[in-house]
């Protein structure tokens, strides 16, 4: 590999690879994982990749090892291209918002519960590492439900951080009270049992968090899944649910690795018993972080065209929307 690729990973213009990442151990669960997972558990490592590369705004001790060196590769060069030919949007932005949303509003749910003890589900985990980079979730349980073979790999993978974090990174631990794995498939009828079964507990207070989740599960299994949410919300304390949903355009543009979407999150929720709906989008004052640094950006410009308009007067394109969506389980939350 060419030297300037081995520059830092605080800048954002340059990225370097760790000697973790390119250890012998590291390499050969990444190798399986090449070879067992299909595209669904594959599309979590991409997830970590663009945090490991926008690292220098999301701050993840795990992303890069748990992306591997492929991905990791693959996304620098995207974004190197992106900067040389002056886009108006560099790769992975949206997923960078995305990240520093669902943190921001999940440290403000936590906050507004008022103290005590807080349960955290994040439904389709994947390689999501809040339980080792956020300190307000001290006083949290959380709960990672995904396929099983993911998060044994995912598991191994953080032992092999964790044995290399002394000499490397500093210490490396768990920052929130209980991390509990649930190894379970969200299109079973059975995951909420195998959560309880898990240590999930209805009356204590529970943020929901599904990111890059619900568009890849069929109509009816997104369905089934907010149904079950809406119902164990009858006895939870206080919830709130945090989601990223596809509008129609969104995913009619994808090659059936999406499915599920909703063009009005707002009205779709309340069937399920949740209030206070609130729908951000990409660009809005809640998600913007600073990251969309171009007038002109796509983000932008969808923003301006009201909801109901699928196709931009502009240039004909589908209005395709990715949709931050945030509500409570009660009216008073
Ligand atoms: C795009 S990744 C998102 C991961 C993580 N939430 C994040 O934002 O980094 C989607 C995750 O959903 C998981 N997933 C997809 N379908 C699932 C299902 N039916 N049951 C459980 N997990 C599922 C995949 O294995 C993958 O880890």
């Amino acid at each position: 590999m060419a030297e300037e690729e081995r520059a830092t990973s605080s800048d954002a213009n340059q990225f370097t690879l760790r000697d973790l990442v390119t250890s012998d151990e590291v390499r050969e669960i990444h190798l399986t994982i090449d070879k067992q997972w299909g595209p669904l558990q594959q599309s979590a490592r991409q997830t970590a990749a663009i945090r490991a590369l926008w690292g220098h705004v999301v701050k993840d001790p795990l992303a890069d090892v748990l992306a591997g060196e492929r991905l990791l590769q693959g996304m620098y060069e995207k974004m190197r291209r992106d900067r040389m030919s002056n886009a108006k949007e560099i790769s992975g932005v949206m997923l960078a918002i995305r990240t520093l949303w669902f943190d921001a509003r999940l440290e403000a749910a936590i906050e507004a519960f008022g103290g005590g003890h807080v349960q955290l589900v994040l439904l389709g985990a994947g390689m999501d590492a809040r339980a080792y980079r956020l300190s307000y979730l001290k006083n949290t349980t959380i709960f990672e439900l995904d396929f099983p073979d993911l998060l044994q790999l995912k598991s191994d993978l953080i032992k092999q951080a964790i044995a290399s974090s002394d000499n490397q990174t500093g210490r490396l631990t768990v920052s929130s009270e209980r991390l509990i794995h649930v190894p379970a498939d969200l299109r079973k009828p059975n995951w909420l049992q195998m959560l309880t079964d898990s240590g999930f507990s209805p009356g204590t207070n529970t943020v929901w968090v599904l990111e890059g989740i619900l568009y890849y599960l069929s109509h009816d299994d997104a369905m089934q899944v907010l149904e079950t949410i809406g119902r164990a919300l009858e006895k939870t304390a206080h919830t709130v649910l945090l989601a990223d949903i596809m509008n129609k355009s969104a995913v009619s543009l994808s090659n059936d690795i999406y499915q599920f979407y909703s063009d009005w999150p707002d009205q779709l929720l309340p069937r399920f018993g949740f209030c206070n709906v609130k729908v951000s989008q990409i660009g809005d004052l809640d998600a913007n972080f600073g990251l969309l640094t171009d007038p002109e950006n796509l983000f932008e410009r969808r923003r301006k065209i009201p909801r109901s308009v699928d196709i931009d007067p502009l240039d004909g394109s589908p209005c395709c929307r990715l949709y931050f969506v945030e509500a409570t389980g009660s009216p008073l939350g």
